[in-house]
């Protein structure tokens, strides 16, 4: 029953995995700036089906999306990509639920990649070279105000010698190797501050103070 937003939703696969999660009452959103995988989603959407998978075109940095809709917003190597990702966090913030949550899955750096690697467009597409330090990371999402911040999972990625081989000279290879700097692969999880049960009991007195109202009082 829940209302998940994907960002970066890319063919729709994490799309599909939320559907089975939130059922048909509840709905999934992904956004992508992509229109061939806007496109190659929708049709995939299709033929699963679902008809409360929707994926809308946009950037994740200016969501085409209103104030607090989400219970959960899920994320796989995306927020990496993204130039201005205080811009995103604040973005997630907004459109989450008081009380809703993210977990995001992601590329992040601990120590100073070798410049080669860093400006090499391949090692871009494959998240490495657009990620940021991984405690700037967590700090931009405390700063926005996230509650309950914590690592789900937490994984070093290592690059295999030949491909570093290809940018630096085997005396540098072996430095990155042994200098502390790493690569990692994390899933982090935090909430928007406040509560959606409150929300909730707010209606229930709306509800109650509708039904004490006499409609001959020229009250409704
Ligand atoms: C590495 S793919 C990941 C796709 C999907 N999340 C998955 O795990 O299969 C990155 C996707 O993010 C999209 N993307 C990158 N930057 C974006 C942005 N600023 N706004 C919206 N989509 C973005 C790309 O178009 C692409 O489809």
């Amino acid at each position: 029953g829940d209302t998940v937003i994907d960002l970066g939703s890319g063919a729709g696969n994490d799309c599909f995995v939320a559907r089975h999660e939130t059922g048909a009452e509840g709905k999934v959103i992904g956004i992508d700036f992509t229109p061939v995988m806007i496109e190659k989603a929708r049709l995939n959407a299709e033929k699963m089906g679902y008809n409360n998978v929707e994926f809308r075109e946009g950037d994740i940095d200016a969501m085409p999306v209103n104030d607090d809709v989400a219970d959960v917003i899920v994320s796989n190597c995306v927020l990496n990509l993204v130039p201005n990702k205080k811009k995103v966090i604040a973005e997630i913030y907004r459109v989450l639920k008081p009380g809703g949550h993210f977990s995001i899955s992601d590329i992040v750096l601990v120590g100073d990649l070798p410049e080669a690697l860093k400006e090499d467009a391949e090692m871009y597409a494959g998240c490495v070279a657009g990620a940021i330090q991984k405690s700037e990371y967590l700090s931009l999402m405390e700063e926005k105000g996230f509650s309950n911040l914590k690592i789900q999972k937490e994984k070093p990625i290592a690059i295999p010698d030949d491909i570093l081989e290809k940018y630096l000279s085997a005396e540098e290879v072996k430095a990155f190797n042994t200098g502390g700097t790493g690569i990692f692969s994390i899933t982090v999880f935090a909430q928007k501050p406040g509560s959606k049960t409150k929300k909730v009991l707010a209606s229930l007195s709306d509800v109650q103070e509708a039904s004490d109202c006499d409609p001959k009082s020229g009250c409704c």
